[in-house]
């Protein structure tokens, strides 16, 4: 495999906007191989407005493979696995620089892997001359899967199916599918989280009597929430994907050791919205791994639900989204690529 590439085209750096995928219906634990296959299936939405922006160039001859997010160098044990399995799928040899910002905390469970390895695959397939490609949604997710399950959701806008059992994940509608849908974020913290998802779910496989009827039981609620979702229903949709979040969690508590998320303030936001319910208005709510409350309505009640919300927890920040476009790529201009110094072509 040479480290030169053949076409004098390409660009040797490019700039990625993507978002993080929420999952309504949650993934959670890896069928057994070590490829990050999902044991779950997920069903997710891609958010408006919460952005990650990474560049990713064609790293100078001599130079590693790195990544940099909010300036900070990244551990490269992490993107290792990634990276090589890129250049393999990409059949390239050369090694890539990327850094990355995001609009929102970083690692606190608002799905900022996702966003990042999305970012990171769309920008390394592009680098590779496969932008334009048909083909290049669907390496690009099966890339992103690589680094983090839920990022094959992120390369795609609007909603997002990453079966049980999936290299990659599917586009199931556009942003516009479902213009009443909104989804208020509320944080709980802005601090990283101690445990990351990858080794928690690993050790609610490996630990937790729960896991296996968590992974048998996903199977109908995801099933059912498909039909909730391709129906628009916003009341059976709601009641799923808190079944699955909370299931999710129950999992994650009985491992050895338990593994809890939730902080008082998610706790009083998750009895603000069985409150909302109990008055007759929609709001369900769902959590990652992470202590961070995101609250699934209509926008017809939005207001009611922010002032719910607010007044449960004064101190946590609303964020207030909905379902967003796939990414943006472009390529930098020649000059300002070679400033941050591309390989030969
Ligand atoms: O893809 P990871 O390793 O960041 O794990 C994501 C796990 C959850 O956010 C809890 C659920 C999901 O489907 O996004």
């Amino acid at each position: 495999m040479s480290g030169a590439r053949s076409s004098a085209a390409l660009p040797g750096a490019v700039r990625v906007r993507t978002s993080p995928s929420l999952a309504l219906v949650k993934y959670w634990g890896k069928r057994p191989g070590g490829r990050n296959v999902p044991a779950t299936t997920s069903l997710a939405v891609t958010l408006a407005g919460l952005d990650t922006r990474t560049q990713v160039r064609v790293a100078a001859p001599g130079e590693g493979d790195s990544v940099a997010l909010g300036g900070e160098a990244q551990p490269p044990e992490r993107f290792a696995p990634f990276f090589d399995e890129a250049r393999r799928r990409l059949r390239v040899g050369f090694r890539f620089a990327a850094s990355s910002e995001n609009s929102f905390p970083s690692a606190a469970g608002l799905a900022s892997s996702s966003s990042g390895f999305a970012a990171l695959a769309l920008g390394c397939a592009a680098l590779a001359g496969r932008e334009g490609n048909p083909a290049t949604g669907a390496l690009a997710s099966e890339l992103a899967r690589l680094g983090s399950a839920s990022a094959a959701r992120a390369v795609y806008g609007g909603f997002t199916l990453l079966p049980a059992g999936a290299r990659r994940a599917e586009r199931l509608e556009g942003p516009d599918y479902w213009p009443e849908f909104r989804v208020v974020v509320a944080l709980a913290t802005r601090e990283k989280k101690r445990d990351s998802s990858r080794g928690a779910m690993e050790l609610t496989r490996t630990s937790s009597p729960y896991y296996a009827p968590w992974v048998r039981d996903a199977r109908k609620v995801s099933r059912e929430a498909l039909a909730a979702f391709r129906s628009r229903d916003a009341q059976k949709l709601g009641e799923l994907m808190r079944l699955s979040y909370l299931r999710m969690h129950a999992s994650a508590l009985a491992a050895e050791p338990p593994m809890l998320y939730w902080l008082p303030d998610s706790v009083a936001l998750i009895k603000a919205c069985a409150a909302l319910r109990a008055r007759g208005v929609g709001a369900w709510e769902t959590m990652d791994a992470g202590p961070q409350v995101k609250v699934f309505c209509l926008a017809s009640d939005l207001d009611a639900v922010q002032a719910a919300l607010r007044e449960a927890a004064p101190a946590c920040e609303l964020i207030v989204t909905k379902p967003g476009p796939g990414p943006d790529l472009e390529p930098l201009p020649g000059d300002e690529a070679s400033v941050v110094g591309s390989e030969t072509r």
